[in-house]
């Protein structure tokens, strides 16, 4: 089949290449799916797991991707809730062979079916961001109908994820980004966008719940801005800072299916946008993947015509 693969980390995403590698075999509880679309975060290069095995060897040449969309071609013993030719959608294991390939072997618990009216691009762009916005939201951020919501990076492929989810459940929206996302962010449904190059986070104040997808300074200086009882729910390691009297929560998203399924519902009926930026094909993913225009939203290559 054919696969990108990456072997040194320091060269990112220019080190990556397209070979041939053998398609997977099937174990125990896995299936076996022809990858369709797959998604791709640009920092996950930089993520260990990229590179080693759960015992830290190194795993490299290591297949890049951790989300996809496509169809079950086989099932591993032990397999339940999926059955051959079936589309799905999901998040792959972090410490295997990923999703920029032909065929990925991984977890049918990881996996959620993909209803036939939605396209496979659009159901490799939920996994991680979808999963990320609801579990920070609802169950590390234990949102409340009425409270505020800081969304930092709103425009990104998380942050439009959490100000839609955020908005629709009831919650004030304020999101953050760059001075050119201000009307992306306010058409996601946010109520107020700060411009952090050039305009004071810091007028902003009496936050419940703050959602940091870009951390750093502006992580510290949002421990400041939230109220007492709130949270602040970080998404790209440990809080800098904690507020003073209230909550800082730090995770890695895991996969979900009854989670996909709401998520891939409020696609369906209209709730929720996805926020695909660009579209590649497998043959031209390493050249789109090293492009050097500014990214936005989710990055997607359609590894199946
Ligand atoms: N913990 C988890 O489970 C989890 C899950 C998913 C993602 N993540 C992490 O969350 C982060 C965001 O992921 P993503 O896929 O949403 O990325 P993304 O699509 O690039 O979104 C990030 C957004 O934040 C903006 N931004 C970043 N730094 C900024 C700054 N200093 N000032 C203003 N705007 C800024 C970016 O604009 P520019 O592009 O112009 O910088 C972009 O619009 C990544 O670090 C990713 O690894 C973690």
């Amino acid at each position: 089949m054919k696969a990108i693969v990456v072997t040194d980390q320091a060269a990112g995403t220019s080190g990556m290449k397209l070979v041939e590698r053998p398609e997977p075999q099937v174990p125990i509880n896995d299936v076996i799916v022809q990858v369709h679309a797959s998604g791709f975060v640009p920092t996950e290069l930089a993520w260990p797991s990229t590179w080693t095995d759960r015992l830290d060897s190194d795993r490299t040449p290591s297949i890049p991707g951790h989300e996809l969309a496509g169809v079950v071609t086989a099932l591993g013993y032990g397999t339940t809730g999926l059955s051959l030719g079936q589309r799905v959608f999901g998040l792959a294991d972090w410490y295997r062979d990923g999703t920029l390939a032909e065929y990925v072997a991984m977890e049918a618990r990881n996996l959620a079916p993909l209803p036939g009216d939605v396209d496979f691009t659009v159901g490799a762009s939920l996994p991680i961001s979808g999963l990320t916005a609801w579990q920070g939201l609802f169950q590390h951020g234990r949102l409340q109908m009425g409270q505020s919501v800081l969304v930092h990076g709103a425009a990104g492929a998380v942050g439009s994820m959490v100000t839609q989810l955020a908005r629709e459940f009831g919650a004030y929206v304020i999101g953050t980004g760059r001075a050119a996302d201000r009307q992306t962010v306010l058409d996601f449904g946010a109520k107020e966008f700060v411009d952090l190059d050039n305009e004071a986070l810091e007028d902003v104040g009496g936050i419940d719940l703050v959602l940091d997808s870009i951390g750093g300074d502006i992580g510290k200086r949002s421990a400041g801005l939230i109220r007492a009882g709130g949270t602040l729910v970080s998404i790209v390691g440990p809080a800098e800072a904690r507020p003073d009297n209230g909550r800082a929560v730090d995770f890695v998203v895991e996969s979900d299916r009854a989670q996909l399924s709401e998520i891939v519902q409020r696609v369906r009926d209209g709730r929720l946008r996805t926020n695909i930026g660009s579209i590649s094909t497998l043959d031209d993913a390493v050249a789109a993947l090293n492009s050097t225009e500014r990214r936005k939203g989710k990055t997607i290559v359609r590894v199946r015509s």
